[in-house]
């Protein structure tokens, strides 16, 4: 099949390579004239695992071309993936539609020969109609449907997320795009991956729905960690101990600084402002966004008392920046606002990260990058793992209180058991787990 995608940013990468890795030709397009000379010469914009890998495989092949102009490659297009970023807009939190609607316009141009037009990007519910309506307007001529196609890729995860996802939701409103979209993703109909069929407004909000859900389980468990904390209880067996019981499962229990990220804080606060347009309030999706808001103040809370009540001054290390391990992302990462508000309150923030302090230099200019995962421990009063990286997993305890001036290690993870920190002579604070019992002399 020939496909296009407009758009080569994360999800269109991901998916670009990924259909073409099936044996697609495929063509991604993008106005950044920037980015796509660097792709050309194989030069991959974004950190993630396995992407630069499968990019130069399926370039090689010549399954897949970059280009910044959308004419041919969307005139032979059997499908077209619409794969544009739609950012929370300005003021209201409203998902901004722009993007989408620009490249639906320049899609509509071309169009020539039955076409399917496939929307990537997370958008409200209705999107689709708006996008049918763009291409009917400007192309009353065009044979062309349009189908919502949503993505729900892992950041750091994201080609085996592309390889062996859960499911794959289609939101069709015409038989004829089923057989379509059936042959796009014929691979992995053969591996299994249920293939669902809905209508385009159903996958529209199946998407939302997903990450809302995923979200609130996250602040869910973490307003159980701070009950356990005070009730002397134990949120990681809590979390096993519900996660068994296969109607709730195991995964998205982890307490910890909070989500972050490019999806789940955008895509809730669209979901209530959608949901408000509707006539709905969606008091668990606004409780979820008050809790997830609130955890980053107790992280900073729980800092500045294993700092005796006070920052000023004082020297916080930070391990890791990025909002989750294996990516370069530090969109409303938690451990931006951390040390945005450990700043504020005094304190001297120096921190170190595999892949994410050159986006953070920008951010956040007053944190001090750190050369090595050792570095923000020397003279702090605290260290705080705040992005649980596979490096910070095995740090040597007794290199990292050694160096430090106040052997106190903040766990917002809960990456290490007590009983090691304590073996290392640091006192030792996690997340809702029964706090530590001062270091043996
Ligand atoms: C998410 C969805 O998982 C994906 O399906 C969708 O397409 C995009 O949004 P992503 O943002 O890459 O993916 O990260 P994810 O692994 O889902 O984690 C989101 C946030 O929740 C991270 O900040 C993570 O640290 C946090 N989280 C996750 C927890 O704090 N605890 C958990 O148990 C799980």
């Amino acid at each position: 099949m020939k496909i296009a995608i407009v758009g080569a940013g994360y999800v269109g990468l991901v998916t670009g390579a990924g259909l073409a890795d099936f044996g697609h030709q495929v063509t991604a397009i993008d106005v950044d004239a920037d980015r796509i000379a660097a792709l050309q010469q194989g030069v991959v914009p974004i950190f993630e695992p396995g992407l630069d890998e499968l990019l130069s495989r399926n370039m090689a092949a010549g399954r897949l071309v970059f280009t910044t102009s959308f004419g041919a490659a969307i005139a032979e297009a059997d499908v077209v993936f619409l794969a544009v970023g739609t950012p929370s807009r300005r003021g209201d939190g409203h998902a901004d539609l722009s993007y989408v609607y620009d490249a639906t316009r320049k899609v509509a141009e071309h169009l020539d020969g039955f076409t399917v037009v496939a929307t990537k990007s997370t958008v409200p519910v209705g999107t689709g109609d708006e996008v049918e309506r763009i291409l009917a307007e400007h192309r009353p001529d065009a044979d062309v449907l349009v189908v919502s196609n949503p993505e729900f890729l892992r950041e750091g995860a994201a080609i085996e997320d592309f390889k062996r996802p859960d499911r794959i939701v289609v939101g069709i409103e015409d038989e004829r795009a089923r057989a379509v979209m059936t042959e796009v993703y014929r691979p992995l109909y053969l591996n299994q991956a249920p293939l669902l069929f809905t209508n385009r407004r159903t996958a529209e909000l199946t998407k939302y729905a997903a990450n809302a859900f995923l979200a609130m389980k996250v602040s869910f468990i973490n307003e159980m960690a701070e009950l356990c904390e005070r009730a002397g209880a134990d949120v990681q067996e809590v979390a096993r101990g519900i996660g068994l019981d296969r109607r709730i499962g195991s995964k998205f229990l982890h307490a910890g600084p909070g989500y972050g990220g490019s999806c789940f804080p955008k895509d809730t606060l669209a979901l209530v402002r959608t949901a408000a347009d509707h006539d709905v309030s969606l008091s668990l999706v606004e409780a979820t966004i008050a809790a997830n808001a609130r955890q980053r103040f107790l992280m900073v809370d729980k800092i500045v008392g294993a700092c005796g009540g006070d920052v000023s001054g004082k020297t916080i290390g930070l391990l890791g920046l990025t909002f989750k391990p294996n990516t370069d992302d530090i969109r409303d990462a938690p451990a931006i606002d951390i040390a945005t508000m450990l700043m504020e309150r005094g304190a001297r923030v120096v921190a170190y990260d595999p892949q994410g302090m050159a986006a953070a230099a920008l951010v956040v200019p007053g944190v001090v990058m750190a050369e090595h995962a050792y570095a923000p421990a020397d003279n702090a009063d605290a260290l705080v793992l705040v992005t649980e990286w596979n490096e910070f997993r095995s740090l040597d305890l007794a290199r990292v209180a050694g160096v430090m001036r106040h052997p106190v290690f903040v766990d917002l993870r809960n990456v290490y058991r007590r009983e090691e920190m304590q073996r290392a002579g640091l006192r030792y604070m996690s997340v809702g787990r029964p706090d530590a019992e001062e270091p043996r002399p």
